[in-house]
């Protein structure tokens, strides 16, 4: 299993959500067990140096990459959630999206000044969810030391829009 080439596992669906796009179906890789585990260990293995104190998962696929993460890595995890879903005082950050803008949250007293937090989540595409995700994590104190991802849609440049070292396990150049 260690040699094997993971991108056997995940599907590219044609025009789906919408005619044009190609999605990359992750659902096949989270049904195979050892598939899986060895997806994660190798986020963890890139995640680990980066030391961080906390992992900060993105509503929604992100949670499923920070859970396993962190559980390897030893840290625990503060969840950025779309609006109306956190108790408690909270702090928001809007970013524009294709059509419209959309609002990640965070609670107000999630990470203690100067924490070292990674942020993931199953995909970087354009970049904008990922790039609001550091900027909301820094506005609640937060040292954000990397970005991690399951997949990277290399054509749309999303990494040039952070500032700080992403990894992605799989990359695809369309
Ligand atoms: C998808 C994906 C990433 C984001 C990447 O989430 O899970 O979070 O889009 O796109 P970007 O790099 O262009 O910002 P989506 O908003 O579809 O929601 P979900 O995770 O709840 O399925
Ligand atoms: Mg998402």
């Amino acid at each position: 299993m260690q040699d094997i080439d993971l991108k056997q596992y995940i599907r590219g669906i044609p025009d789906f959500p919408k005619p044009g796009i190609l999605f990359y179906d992750i659902s096949t890789l989270l049904r195979n067990a050892d598939a899986w585990q060895l997806a994660t260990a190798r986020m963890a293995r890139a995640v680990g140096p980066w030391q961080p104190d906390q992992l900060a998962a993105i509503e929604s696929r992100g949670f499923l990459t920070a859970a396993p993460l962190a559980t390897r890595l030893g840290c625990g995890i503060v969840m950025l959630r779309k609006p109306g879903k956190l108790p408690g005082d909270t702090i928001s950050l809007s970013y524009d999206l294709e059509y419209g803008t959309d609002s990640l949250h965070i609670q107000a007293d999630a990470i203690k000044p100067g924490q070292r937090v990674v942020v993931t989540d199953d995909l970087l595409a354009t970049g904008g969810t990922l790039a609001a995700s550091v900027a909301l994590l820094r506005k609640a104190g937060a040292d954000v030391v990397g970005a991690s991802v399951l997949i990277e849609l290399t054509a749309l440049g999303g990494r040039n829009k952070l500032d700080v070292p992403v990894h992605s396990l799989l990359s695809y150049e369309e």
